[in-house]
């Protein structure tokens, strides 16, 4: 179409709306990062990215180079400068509650809708209860200045910490939430490039688009549970999930991805996804549709109980005093994100049942040390796996794959492994002489 390349605001910079920001720069917007975080914003200005995320750095020094991509705390300057504002803050779990917590997502429509000047366009992102998006445009409707024609659409993202670049420029889908064909148009615009490559676009309505991206992480993590519901089975019968699991992903109706048996899922957006949209849910009456959510969250929180009970299990029943080393940190591998890591809860109750616990993390370690001071910290593997009792792999990076259990056997007290993550090779441990135990 002959229409305007618009011009993009994304209001969050965070592993989504900075990853956003700096992709759509790369791709030939002009873009404006909006956060009310100084430090952040000056962060990004000069060239750092306040997270760990493979490629992102470069790529936003590319983007910065090419002059189209510029960081700021001020609502006004946003008004002024989108023609559609992309809506990336977090939407975390609230405390106390199995509801998400939308303050950040009202705040940031507050802030802007007073400075809104022309036709435009406000797009949510961000993970939210089903029923949001029709409250925000009410919102941003009576807050816009009289005779500014605002609308609001939905646009749900679903990249991968680790993949941020690439699930941002190859997306599987893009789904497109709109209330008119304006709207449609306007965010056809805003993805042309990412279109062109052949991405599905699915045109829905405001709540299919919200519940689109709910519904896919609820997918995922029952597909999580499922094969670690099936470990418990295999373990009370001796039968071996690993297996299991490689003959069950030759059946492409099934497929082997987010189908690996071990600690279970964790990270800012699977747990308090599927406990938001089972609130959300009981909240419109239909609470027994989701209920088997609350089993898949009972079920991946037994894998973290069921890995304690491991190591105990090595230490002869007794953690008070062990000295225990951990290997990981982060949720997931390839990621600093420490929300809701299943390794750190696995160290946290180790230590609280009185083990000594060093953790390791190739990237991880500083924002543990930060919300977990209590826990003892290593620089590497090897070095922190000095006199341990048992070590316990939590989060597979590649660094922990790769080590050499000849190695390590060299400076533990005790050759006693537990494999939380089916990481490493079994026969290759046992052969030099390891205990090795797996979920
Ligand atoms: C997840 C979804 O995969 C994305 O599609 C979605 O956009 C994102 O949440 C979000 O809502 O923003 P992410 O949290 O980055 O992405 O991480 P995943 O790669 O999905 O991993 C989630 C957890 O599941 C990790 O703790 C991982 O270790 C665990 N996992 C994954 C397993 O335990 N087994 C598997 O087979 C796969």
């Amino acid at each position: 179409s002959d229409a305007p390349v618009p011009r993009l605001t994304v209001i969050g910079t965070g592993y989504l709306g900075a990853t956003h920001a700096i992709c759509m720069a790369v791709l030939g917007y002009e873009v404006l990062g909006v956060d009310v975080d100084p430090v952040k914003v000056e962060w990004l200005n000069s060239g750092r990215v306040p997270f760990f995320e493979p490629g992102l750095p470069e790529l936003l020094a590319k983007a910065l180079d090419s002059g189209r991509l510029r960081f700021t705390t001020n609502f006004a300057e946003a008004g002024d400068f989108g023609d559609v504002h992309f809506l990336c803050v977090g939407t975390p779990q609230q405390k106390g509650s199995d509801a998400a917590d939308l303050r950040y997502v009202d705040s940031a429509v507050t802030e802007l809708a007073g400075h809104l000047r022309r036709r435009t366009l406000v797009v949510g992102k961000s993970t939210v209860p089903v029923g949001t998006a029709a409250r925000l445009t009410e919102l941003v409707q009576r807050l816009a200045p009289a005779g500014t024609d605002v609308e609001l659409a939905w646009n749900p993202e679903f990249l991968r910490e680790g993949y941020a670049i690439d699930d941002t420029l190859r997306p599987d889908r893009l789904v497109f939430g709109t209330e008119s064909a304006w709207a449609e148009e306007r965010l056809r615009a805003a993805f042309a490039p990412v279109i062109a490559r052949d991405t599905p676009v699915v045109v829905t309505d405001l709540s299919t688009a919200e519940l689109v991206k709910v519904a896919a992480n609820s997918f995922l993590a029952t597909k999580i549970s499922y094969i670690n519901a099936m470990a418990e089975v295999c373990e009370a019968t001796g039968a071996d999930v690993t297996g299991l699991a490689e003959a069950l992903s030759y059946d492409d109706r099934i497929g082997g991805r987010f189908l690996k048996p071990g600690l279970g899922f964790g990270g800012g957006c699977l747990p308090k996804d599927i406990r938001a949209f089972s609130h959300r849910a009981e909240e419109l009456g239909v609470g027994q549709a989701v209920a088997f959510l609350r089993e898949v969250d009972a079920i991946n929180k037994r894998r973290r109980a069921r890995t304690v009970d491991l190591v105990r299990e090595l230490v002869g029943g007794n953690l008070a005093g062990a000295r225990i080393t951990a290997l990981g940190a982060a949720f997931k591998p390839n990621s600093d994100d420490i929300r809701d890591a299943p390794a750190l809860d696995v160290a946290r109750t180790l230590h609280q049942a009185g083990a000594h616990v060093t953790v390791v993390d190739p990237a991880a370690t500083e924002n543990a040390r930060r919300t977990f001071p209590e826990l003892t910290y290593g620089s590497d593997a090897l070095t922190a796996a000095a006199g341990a009792d048992v070590v316990v792999l939590l989060t597979e990076w590649t660094q922990f794959r790769e080590i050499d259990p000849h190695a390590m056997a060299a400076v533990v007290s005790h050759r006693r492994i537990v494999d939380g993550r089916h990481a490493l090779n079994p026969a290759q441990w046992r052969a030099a002489g390891w205990e090795y135990r797996a979920l």
